[in-house]
């Protein structure tokens, strides 16, 4: 039974990120820290609702980001944070309103922190609820170096370390009593682990994990970008019996000639833009992926295989001509390892929904997907808004398949 909501904060400035834009909207390994950290919540067992709290400057941005995750099943709401974490975190339960038992609060600038890790608090808190205990959970790690209290330069005391732990987010709670324990906070704690156990509410551990640790300065970014970069690396060469392909595909379709039906492009709809003519939805840039995809596998391209001639795909939506590429794909044994697509002509503008047209044609193919844009100076059908072409290339990789 779907029994869980998700406060996600998002709302602090990132002062010492030194980006001068909020942390959480920071760009890293290819989407922004609020992204990342949606794509994990958004795959958490039994979710019931996420509630996102942003700056206000940000709400927009954050509600974009939030449409383009496939939320099938939950909720998502964006509310404007507050004044300091705690303040956000009050606003953004005020929201939690869908009979959620359990609530977890996660720091958006712990944004690698894994679905897995969601589960094991949520868990947790759930146990204690069945043995009445309704115990606040926090997954902790224990602390590699030694710990000394000073005054000024002077040591005081060496800390018995087997006694300290490094708390992490997400922390876990009966959503009831911690609204409560909210309600009734009169002074600013640093986590809300300690806000509930000053309501007089027992907390307990759970072991952390290390790619939940937090964002917070420039290094943080660099040591982030770099485990991303190498945990790709590995799994996209670890297998020395990979045969990898590449393929090229490429389309273009006239921009119609009424406009009552909205544009469809890289499988979401472009407001204010005029819909493009063909057999199907007219999607350039699903189309040239399809056939960027059908080249790399030597399996034909999407006229031989999905016939525009063919009645049953007339009107029929780019997911439905890449569903069936990817099934062709897995029939020879091939699955997809990235795309990138580039598109061509002066509308649409890419770059307001780029990375929703990322995000939409990530999820369809299973695989990364880049999308690029550029226009022809003005030149040709392209640079007279005519039309839109996409031109797509895709790597392919099987283990069992050689030529
Ligand atoms: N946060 C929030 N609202 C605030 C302050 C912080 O939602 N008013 C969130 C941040 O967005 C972050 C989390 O709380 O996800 C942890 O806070 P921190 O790491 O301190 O982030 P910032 O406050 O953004 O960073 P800084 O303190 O460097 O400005
Ligand atoms: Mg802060």
């Amino acid at each position: 039974m779907r029994d869980l909501a998700v406060v996600l904060v998002a709302a602090g400035k990132g002062e010492r990120l030194g980006q001068n834009i909020p942390k959480a909207f920071v760009e890293l390994a290819g989407g922004t820290l609020l992204r990342h950290a949606l794509n994990a919540v958004s795959v958490v067992d039994n979710l019931l609702q996420v509630v996102i709290a942003a700056p206000e400057a940000y709400l927009e941005q954050a509600r974009e980001i939030a449409a383009s995750v496939d939320s099938a099943g939950f909720h998502i709401d964006v509310v404007q944070g507050g004044a300091s974490r705690q303040g956000s975190i009050a606003n953004a339960l005020a929201a939690v309103d869908f009979g959620a038992e359990v609530v977890l609060v996660h720091d958006a600038a712990r944004c690698f922190a894994p679905a897995e890790l969601f589960e094991r608090v949520a868990d947790a808190v759930r146990e204690s609820i069945a043995g009445s205990g309704g115990a606040g959970v926090v997954p902790v790690l224990p602390v590699a170096d030694t710990i000394k209290i000073a005054a000024a330069e002077v040591i005081l005391e060496t800390v018995d370390r087997d006694h300290l732990r490094i708390a992490q987010t997400p922390q876990g709670f009966p959503s009831q009593t911690l609204k409560a324990a909210y309600a009734a906070a009169t002074s600013e704690f640093t986590d809300d682990a300690s806000l509930y156990q000053a309501y007089g509410q027992p907390v307990i551990s759970v072991i952390g994990d290390a790619q939940a640790h937090k964002i917070t300065v420039p290094s943080d970014l660099e040591r982030a970008s770099a485990d991303r970069a190498g945990s790709a690396l590995t799994r996209n060469f670890s297998q020395g019996n990979k045969t990898f392909r590449s393929g090229i595909g490429t389309d273009t379709h006239r921009f119609a000639q009424d406009n009552r039906m909205p544009l469809i492009l890289a499988g979401i709809e472009w407001p204010d833009e005029v819909a493009l003519d063909g057999h199907s939805d007219g999607d350039a840039v699903a189309h040239a992926v399809v056939d960027a995809l059908l080249s790399a596998a030597a399996l034909g391209d999407i006229g031989g295989n999905f016939g525009v001639d063919r009645p049953e795909y007339a009107g029929a939506s780019g997911e439905v001509f890449i569903r069936g590429t990817l099934e062709l794909l897995a029939k020879h044994g091939w699955s997809v390892e990235n795309v990138s697509v580039q598109v061509i002509g002066n509308r649409p503008k890419l770059s307001p929904q780029r990375e929703a047209a990322q995000a939409r044609m990530t999820h369809l193919v299973g695989a990364p997907v880049t999308i690029g844009a550029t226009t022809t100076d003005g030149l040709g059908f392209l640079g007279n808004s005519e039309g839109v072409a996409a031109v797509a290339t895709a790597l392919i990789s099987s283990t069992s398949k050689v030529g």
